[in-house]
C-alpha cells in the first residue's frame, strides 16, 4: 500500500475554521481524499460524495489524481485542475486549494456543460 502527503490549503475567504491555513495529511492509494481528510478532522465541504455534485470540488496544485469512480467529470475539468475530492484517489503527493464549487460551476459554465447539482 502506497500513502501519499496531501496538503490542504484552505482558501482565507471561506467562512470555515481553517480559512487561510493549511493541512497537510497522509492518504493511502485506495482512499479518497475528502474521506482521509474528514477522518484527520479536517472537514471539508461535501454533499453526493460521489463525484455529481460538484460541491466538494477543488483546484489541484500539484500532483495526480484518479478520478475514476466520479459519476460526472470531464476532460476539460482535468485540463483546467479542477478535482473532486470525494471521488479524489491520489497518485503523487498532493497540493490542492479547497472550496472551489464557485471556480468549477464557472468553468463548466464557460464550456456548456452541466454544472452537478447546483447549489447556487
Ligand atoms: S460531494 Fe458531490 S461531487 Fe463530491
Amino acid at each position: 500500500m502506497i500513502t501519499y502527503e496531501v496538503e490542504l490549503a484552505v482558501p482565507e475567504t471561506v467562512d470555515a475554521d481553517l480559512a487561510g491555513e493549511s493541512r497537510t495529511i497522509e492518504v493511502d492509494e485506495d482512499e479518497y481524499v475528502l474521506a482521509a481528510a474528514r477522518a484527520a478532522d479536517v472537514w471539508l465541504p461535501a454533499d453526493c460524495q460521489q463525484g455529481w455534485c460538484t460541491t466538494c470540488a477543488a483546484e489541484l496544485l500539484e500532483g495526480e489524481v484518479d478520478h475514476s469512480a466520479a459519476k460526472r467529470y470531464y476532460d476539460v475539468d482535468r485540463r483546467a485542475d479542477l478535482v473532486l475530492l470525494c471521488v479524489a484517489k491520489p497518485r503523487s503527493d498532493l497540493r490542492v486549494l479547497t472550496h472551489q464549487q464557485e471556480a468549477m460551476l464557472d468553468h463548466r459554465a464557460a464550456n456548456s456543460l452541466p454544472p452537478g447539482r447546483s447549489k447556487r
